[in-house]
């Protein structure tokens, strides 16, 4: 792992922005993106840019259940929102939450994976060491699943609704071996509270309990770090 060390998130967004840029010189035409605050820094740098992404494909890492593409706090809207609006990309899938049948929207999800092999996969990363909404204790060889979301999770995500009770409880994610694929990826993590999960998968052991630690496995990984998540390395 190549870990960059950072002043802080807009300084990260910079760095993230001229490594995608680098990707996308060099050939790279599938992205795989993130939701959450972590990548909203690339996403303004993204958006003021004058790059095209007219002929790049995106694929988002995940969507909660429940939540209809039209909604307001869905992962498609906050794509919509901070991103895709501004700069529209030749097709960007997120998966569907509102699936009739959500098995079946896995492996449409997972056939959409295997048609576009993704170049360069952008992560976050949660307090608990998830990717993705790849909670500790999936497995690593995981392809696109429904997922429980954990009590950490769900009280880490509140703040984007009115009320906890509003949070859905429930996921569509990428799976880990779906990510690990990525030829590249980028995982960027900003302020004290990422602290324990970049340590852990920085220096820890590789184990399921901490999802994020399964990368020191992945030949080409770059970590951007602010100086508060890196504290502690
Ligand atoms: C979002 C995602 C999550 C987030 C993580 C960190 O698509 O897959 O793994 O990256 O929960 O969230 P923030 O960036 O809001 O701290």
């Amino acid at each position: 792992m190549e870990i960059i060390r950072v002043k802080d998130a807009q300084a990260g967004g910079k760095k993230a922005f001229e490594l995608i840029e680098a990707a996308i010189n060099e050939g790279a035409g599938v992205l795989g993106l993130a939701t959450g605050s972590t990548p909203e820094t690339l996403y303004q740098e993204m958006i003021h840019s004058s790059r095209d992404y007219s002929e790049i494909v995106s694929i988002n890492l995940d969507e909660y259940v429940g939540l209809s593409s039209e909604d307001s706090q869905s992962y498609r809207q906050f794509m919509n929102q901070h991103l895709f609006n501004e700069k529209p990309f030749k097709e960007s899938f997120v998966p569907n939450g509102k699936a009739e049948n959500l098995q079946a929207e896995c492996t449409r999800y997972d056939q959409i994976i295997a048609e576009h092999p993704i170049d360069l996969q952008i992560l976050g990363i949660g307090q608990n060491g998830h990717i993705g909404f790849n909670e500790p204790g999936t497995a690593f060889d995981s392809q696109t699943h429904l997922v429980d979301l954990t009590e950490s999770t769900i009280n880490a995500n509140k703040r984007f609704f009115d009320k906890v009770e509003d949070v859905p409880t429930q996921a569509l994610s990428m799976g880990i071996g779906s990510i690990m694929k990525a030829k590249k990826i980028i995982l960027m993590a900003y302020g004290e509270n990422k602290q324990a999960a970049i340590k852990g998968m920085i220096d820890g052991e590789v184990t399921e309990a901490l999802p994020a630690s399964v990368l020191q496995n992945h030949p080409n990984v770059v970590v951007i770090v602010d100086e508060a998540a890196a504290a502690t390395l």
